[in-house]
């Protein structure tokens, strides 16, 4: 595990990245969680490392690189989103003020444990989509503009690289018994719901505006692009999810899918 700082330009990446149109804006509506939960995780790893008693310092080590690698994945959402906006995509910006209250708020307002639990529920889903990505979307990245897949690549290898740092600190500080395991269940389901009910609001907002002007026939060829999408995803992530709820789920059991290590080898 180590730190990255690719260098990323987004300025010519086209908004339809993938020949299915709606697949690529679903992914571009994705790019608005990174932005916000990032600094969100960063600032939860902060609190819980003065919890976390010294003697841990492996895992004070690992929760630095950890830190370091989030940081860089905003930085570059953030220019990529910036692109967005200057395209025409300023629907975004209003859902997103109310995402980034929600983490201010969480951050005032819930404990440190109901935090570190959301911070691994969304962990879990983020080594989930990683392997999804790499594994089940081919024909949607057949292609696809080399820049904007390799952002999601290079993004989402590292969420697989570290996906043990939550869990370890959950159990470390929490432990493993049934409580620890229904609170961390709770916390898997409070992050799905919460960043599944920002995404599909920011997906639909600019799926709403591509769709504006076209004929009947457009719009059912774009409902049949986004269905094909949305049903190859949910079967590939619940399928993968359902191991999360087990109470002797352990992130390091999960392998690594074909080709993220020649990814994270190129930066
Ligand atoms: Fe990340
Ligand atoms: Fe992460």
């Amino acid at each position: 595990m180590k730190v990255r700082m690719p260098k990323m330009d987004f300025t010519q990446v086209p908004i339809f990245w993938a020949p299915n149109r709606e697949f690529a804006q679903s992914y571009n509506a994705f790019s608005t969680v990174p932005a916000h939960i990032e600094p969100y995780l960063v600032k939860v790893m902060i609190a819980a490392k003065k919890a976390l008693d010294p003697k841990h310092t492996a895992l004070h080590k690992e929760m630095e690189t950890f830190i370091k690698q989030e940081v860089q994945h905003c930085k570059m959402h953030l220019a990529y989103n910036e692109h967005l906006v200057k395209s025409g995509y300023e629907v975004m910006l209003p859902l997103e003020a109310t995402y980034k209250a929600d983490y201010e708020r969480f951050l005032k307002e819930k404990s440190l444990r109901f935090n570190i639990a959301y911070s691994e529920g969304f962990e879990a889903m983020g080594c989930t989509a990683a392997e999804v990505f790499f594994e089940e979307l081919d024909e949607f990245l057949e292609g696809a503009d080399p820049r904007a897949a390799d952002l999601w690549r290079w993004h989402l290898a590292e969420e697989f690289e570290h996906r043990e740092t939550c869990w370890r600190l959950y159990k470390t500080l929490y432990g493993s018994g049934p409580f620890a395991w229904a609170y961390r269940i709770y916390g898997l389901v409070c992050a799905m719901k919460h960043i599944g009910g920002h995404t599909r609001k920011v997906a639909a907002a600019m799926i709403a505006q591509d769709r504006q002007g076209m004929t009947p026939e457009e719009l059912q060829a774009s409902e049949a692009r986004l269905a094909a999408y949305r049903g190859k995803v949910k079967k590939a992530t619940l399928k993968r999810l359902l191991q999360v709820l087990s109470p002797f789920y352990n992130p390091a059991r999960r392998q690594p899918s074909p080709g993220m290590a020649e990814l994270l080898a190129r930066y």
